[in-house]
């Protein structure tokens, strides 16, 4: 039985290099302490169309902007709810896409399972082979673009070329760990529903999810009666057509920190953020070569999260613990019991630099006397 353990107002700052939540700038923090207002003000309406409209801008997508209170695990629940009917292929490479499957089979939904070997990445030509032989029709293709329990950086773009050539099948891409720190071109792929955490790559706090809808989906769901009420797509922006509001009561202290945030996000660009990232990546992949190896498939490494293979047989979690305690720095282990030792994890997205990924591997070489 899980006891209290009394919250206390003392604990030391640890910057955060774990796959999210992660650093959030201080101007964005306090952007959060305002008075409050009620969410069917007119302010509200200037709060929830600016970071609408900017997000649309910032992605550079003529789809439709869903922001509503919760976590990336909502839309899991709620695209399977307004898009299936009755079957969906989930490729599994990792944790969270064996996670979206387990949600759509507790939604009662006929689920296929692609299943590979965890570090492995989703092939566009497997997704085309099953989508040419099945007797099924697939209502949905969910892909996860950044699988963060294995670090693998998944080819959605050239898996939602191959599911656009079967109309009647919708593209659903969680995109949770990675938009925002690694380029996507939504509508030049296909791409009806993606959906993202505002913790991670967006380097905003945690609470609100944003979710990207085609048209096509929009209408699909318009057909189903059986859609999800909280993130049914046609409440949602129906809504914000005619009012410009959410449909309920939104975290409204962490929409003001969006706003502050997208502000930022505007003036470095999609393109910009993909290639900060890009950096980061590519010097955290490089550190780790020189000392360990990296455990995704070569070619397919994560922009946001390097999933490193602890060949060295270092301690994983003693290193965490005192490069936390010594630097007050946090970085994660490995995924689960199975890859909790075996790998380690660097979240290198939102607001880092190479700068301050080199002060972690730094400290890692320290610590773990690298
Ligand atoms: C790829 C992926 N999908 C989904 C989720 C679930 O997101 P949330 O915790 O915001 O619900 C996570 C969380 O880490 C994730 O990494």
């Amino acid at each position: 039985m899980t006891k209290k353990s009394e919250y206390t107002d003392d604990y030391p700052d640890k910057t955060l290099y774990i796959p999210g939540p992660t650093e959030v700038r201080d101007d964005v923090i306090q952007a959060m302490a305002q008075p409050m207002f009620g969410h069917r003000m007119d302010r509200m309406t200037d709060l929830y169309t600016t970071i609408v409209e900017d997000t649309k801008t910032f992605l550079g997508t003529d789809n439709d902007v869903i922001i509503l209170t919760g976590s990336g695990t909502e839309f899991w629940e709620a695209s399977t709810l307004n898009l299936v009917d009755e079957n969906i292929l989930v490729p599994t490479c990792g944790s969270f896409s064996e996670r979206h499957a387990n949600v759509a089979e507790r939604l009662g939904k006929d689920v296929d399972r692609l299943e590979y070997e965890w570090g492995q990445a989703i092939k566009p030509e497997d997704i085309r082979a099953e989508l040419e032989s099945s007797d099924k029709h697939y209502d949905v293709v969910a892909t996860v673009m950044n699988e963060s329990s294995t670090g693998v950086r998944n080819p959605i773009e050239e898996i939602g070329d191959v599911v656009a050539e079967y109309p009647d099948t919708y593209f659903v891409v969680d995109a949770v760990s990675s938009l925002g720190g690694d380029y996507v071109d939504i509508d030049q792929h296909n791409v009806d529903v993606i959906f993202a955490s505002t913790q991670k790559a967006f380097a905003m706090p945690p609470g609100l999810t944003v979710c990207v809808v085609s048209d096509d989906a929009y209408d699909r769901e318009i057909e189903k009666e059986s859609a999800s009420w909280y993130g049914g797509f046609q409440r949602c922006l129906d809504y914000y057509d005619r009012k410009g509001q959410t449909h309920s009561t939104p975290a409204i202290p962490i929409m003001l920190a969006y706003r502050k945030q997208m502000k930022h996000m505007l003036e470095e660009g999609h393109d910009g953020r993909d290639q900060r990232h890009r950096e980061m990546a590519e010097y955290t992949r490089e550190w780790a070569r020189d000392h360990f190896d990296m455990f995704p498939e070569e070619g397919y490494e994560s922009q946001t999260v390097s999933c490193i293979e602890n060949t060295q047989g270092i301690d994983v979690a003693g290193t965490i613990e005192e490069v936390s305690e010594k630097y007050d720095m946090v970085f994660s282990n490995g995924y689960g019991s199975a890859l909790g030792e075996e790998t380690f994890r660097i979240g290198h997205m939102g607001e880092h630099d190479v700068e301050s990924i080199r002060t972690l591997t730094d400290a890692i070489e320290d610590v773990a006397d690298l």
